[in-house]
């Protein structure tokens, strides 16, 4: 099994901070987060960088597409991946790595985000947990560097969740916490598969989740899941 936190900060602390920047990577972390969530893509140039929308505009103001932008031309506060991993570094935390690609570049994004692991992950902090809806970008980064954990996002969950994740030998489910059963759920954690919900800001959700057998919570706002859940 996979070894994962009851809670983890989406996008950081997304509830009190930018998301995805390093301000909300340490927000999350004086919150009590010892893990987050982020969303990595590639810029034209194929740089990894931290970034949820296939565009620029709503976090940035900058109308462009990542996908047409080079790493040179982003707006500050835009942190690349080996800027995000420098900085869970500082303040040990873990990371469930979300692999979000520009349409088309699937595997390559999969393929960039595990050598980037082995190339600068830090040894003292837990190992991380890639996670995709793309089923395509998880076998990439089976392929090219088995030993990172995996974990499939699906949004609803149906009947060819098990096949799915076996082909990408993932060993997680990450899936939208309003639309999970409890049938579902005990099918899951019966498999053998870790079970996370994103993205529940209620303790009283979370609470209620958790007694549903769900392992870990994704969530904008980590104080208030982990007070609820104390
Ligand atoms: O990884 C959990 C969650 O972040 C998936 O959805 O759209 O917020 O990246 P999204
Ligand atoms: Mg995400």
């Amino acid at each position: 099994m996979l070894q994962l936190p009851r809670v983890i900060g989406h996008r950081g602390a997304a509830a009190y901070s930018p998301e995805n920047t390093l301000e909300s990577f340490r927000e999350a972390r004086r919150r009590g987060a010892t893990w987050v969530e982020t969303d990595i893509k590639l810029t034209a140039d194929g740089v990894p960088i931290v970034m949820h929308d296939e565009s620029l505009k709503r976090t940035t103001g900058v109308d462009r597409l990542v996908a047409e932008t080079p790493r040179a031309e982003l707006p500050r506060g835009v942190p690349t991946f080996e800027e995000a991993i420098v900085c869970f570094g500082e303040e040990g935390l873990g990371c469930n790595v979300e692999i979000k690609p520009c349409p088309g570049r699937e595997a390559e994004t999969g393929r960039v985000v595990v050598e980037t692991l082995r190339r600068c992950w830090p040894a003292q902090l837990p190992a991380p947990l890639l996670s995709s809806f793309k089923d395509e970008s998880l076998a990439a980064a089976h392929r090219a560097a088995p030993e990172f954990a995996r974990a499939l996002l699906i949004g609803t969950i149906g009947d060819d969740w098990r096949a799915r994740a076996e082909a990408v030998a993932a060993g997680g489910i990450n899936t939208n916490g309003e639309k999970l059963t409890a049938v579902r759920a005990v099918e899951i954690r019966k498999a053998g598969y870790t079970l996370s919900v994103y993205t529940i800001d209620d303790g009283d959700v979370a609470k209620a989740l958790i007694g549903m057998g769900v392992d870990c919570v994704i969530t904008d706002a980590p104080d208030v899941i982990l007070a609820a859940l104390r």
